[in-house]
């Protein structure tokens, strides 16, 4: 309107513009430093923490093949200012197939990581097979873990690729039979390019069930003797769902299988189950038996039934 009346030329209307760019622009990046700062101080302190924590004794130590018989004793785990696991006692044995339920924040996954020897107890000691689990050579204990959580990463290459590289020297046999036990080749069927899509590191061009069975297949080409599971089955597929339940027996086959989950659909499969709350176990046991002695494995069971009831009421 100024230029329009003839008091402001055009010329200082764009002066005016032009300088206050000037002085917007080091104070947006003045902001910009100093939220960079923090990042950086955050990350430093990331640095620090991982500097100065004891070096781990990989290689050295026994180098033993597992069954999977676990023993807790007052397993104790502290992440930060949380007591992630408090003081945990417990014990079952391998080569069955073995369920850690409980709430979200129960304890679960900081389990599953000490299982596979990732995070060190703060205090007490988890026994595998009659070894404290500390001693052991942990990267010939961790070549016999594979877990399999709901994040997978894979190299870039296609789906056939990646399982194959998990074991190189698997036989023809072997590689038809992982495909139909882990339910691959149902799925591989329906891929216009089948075992030769092409993944990148998350396999973002699979479904988020389908990349949880390629993560199964290579798991099981892995031939490990520990197979940890963490919430995998309930992110699957109804159908894949369907399939693990009636194929879970193959997939174990001589192998201990650990699965950690809040839902309680398949729990009646498995061998043991581990009740776990607020980092602690509640009570273990036996599905029917915890069914009558634990107050909260009957509540989480029955929420899941209640859940299942109003789904097929609709
Ligand atoms: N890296 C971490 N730092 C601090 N606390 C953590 C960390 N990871 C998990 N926790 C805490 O430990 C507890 C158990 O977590 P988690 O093992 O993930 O439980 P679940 O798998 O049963 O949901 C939670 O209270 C969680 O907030
Ligand atoms: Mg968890």
């Amino acid at each position: 309107m100024l230029v329009f009346d003839g008091s402001l030329s055009a010329g200082a209307i764009i002066s005016c513009n032009m300088l206050g760019a000037k002085v917007v622009s080091p104070v947006k990046g003045l902001i910009t430093f100093f939220a960079d700062l923090k990042t950086v101080a955050n990350a430093m302190e990331r640095v620090g923490s991982v500097w100065n924590s004891p070096p781990e004794r990989g290689g050295l130590g026994p180098q033993k093949i597992i069954t999977g018989n676990f023993v807790f004793k007052n397993l104790t785990v502290k992440l930060g200012e949380n007591y992630a696991l408090q003081d945990l006692n417990g014990e079952f044995d391998g080569r069955q197939k073995i369920a850690i339920v409980g709430p979200s924040g129960a304890g679960k996954t900081t389990l599953l990581r000490v299982l596979q020897g990732l995070v060190r107890p703060t205090n007490g000691i988890v026994e595998v097979d009659g070894n404290n689990l500390a001693s052991l050579d942990l990267n010939f204990y961790r070549h016999q873990v594979c877990l399999i959580d709901n994040q997978p990463t894979f190299f870039t290459g296609t789906i056939e690729e990646n399982i194959r590289r998990a074991r190189p020297s698997i036989s023809s046999a072997e590689f038809e039979e992982i495909l139909e036990v882990s339910g691959l080749s149902g799925i591989s069927r329906n891929l216009p390019e089948g075992l030769s899509t092409q993944l990148d590191v998350s396999a973002s061009a699979l479904s988020q069930s389908h990349k949880l069975i390629v993560a199964m297949a290579r798991g099981l080409a892995t031939s490990s003797n520990l197979i940890l599971l963490d919430e995998t089955v309930n992110s699957l597929d109804k159908y894949s769902q369907l399939h693990f339940k009636n194929n879970i027996d193959k997939i174990v086959s001589g192998k201990t299988l650990i699965l950690a989950t809040n839902d309680l659909r398949f729990l009646s499969e498995f061998d043991y189950i581990l009740v776990m709350n607020e980092g602690r176990i509640e009570s273990q046991g036996k599905h029917s038996q915890l069914l009558k002695e634990s107050a909260l494995y009957k509540e989480l069971f029955e929420g899941e039934q209640e859940l299942s009831g109003k789904i097929f009421n609709l």
